[in-house]
């Protein structure tokens, strides 16, 4: 019995130490990349519910966009770093936000230029990232 309550404990604590490993944001850039391709998967199948609900967890990912600090990754010389990061954010929620509603009009083309656009800011950021 103590054996199983060490090895309980034991579990527990190395669990949790792992998941201090992985930093927030880069946990949240998992479940966009996740997310991401659930939108182009559910995309290909033409289920635009699928679509819907991969844009509902793109968008829970985007907290420590705004909430990290951005010049601790991007470049000296990148101006105004945290404003550039907290556009990015806000530029993918507003593309997603515009992706649901072409599939509410029907529009899986605009939506598709939607998703596009999405990629172009994840990327217009990574590009720049120091150490990457
Ligand atoms: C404003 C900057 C910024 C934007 C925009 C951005 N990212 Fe990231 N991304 C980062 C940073 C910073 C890291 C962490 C780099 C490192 O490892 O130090 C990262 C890492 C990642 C990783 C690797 C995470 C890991 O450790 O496994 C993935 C996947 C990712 N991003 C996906 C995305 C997707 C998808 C989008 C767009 C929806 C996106 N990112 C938009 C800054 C950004």
């Amino acid at each position: 019995m103590k054996i199983l309550k060490i090895a309980t404990i034991s579990l527990l604590v190395a669990s949790s130490l792992l998941a201090n490993q992985v930093p927030q944001i880069s946990q949240d850039m998992r479940t966009m990349l996740n997310a991401m391709e659930s939108i182009q998967r559910a995309g290909f199948y033409n289920d635009t519910e699928g679509m819907k609900s991969g844009v509902v967890k793109l968008k829970s990912g985007l907290q420590s966009l705004i909430t990290t600090d951005a010049k601790s990754y991007l470049p000296d010389d990148q101006a105004y770093a945290n404003k550039f990061a907290q556009k990015r954010a806000k530029m993918i929620e507003m593309y997603a936000n515009d992706l649901v509603e072409s599939l509410k009009n029907n529009k899986l083309d605009d939506a598709l230029v939607d998703y596009t656009q999405i990629l172009k800011e994840c990327t217009s950021c990574h590009t720049r990232i120091r150490n990457w």
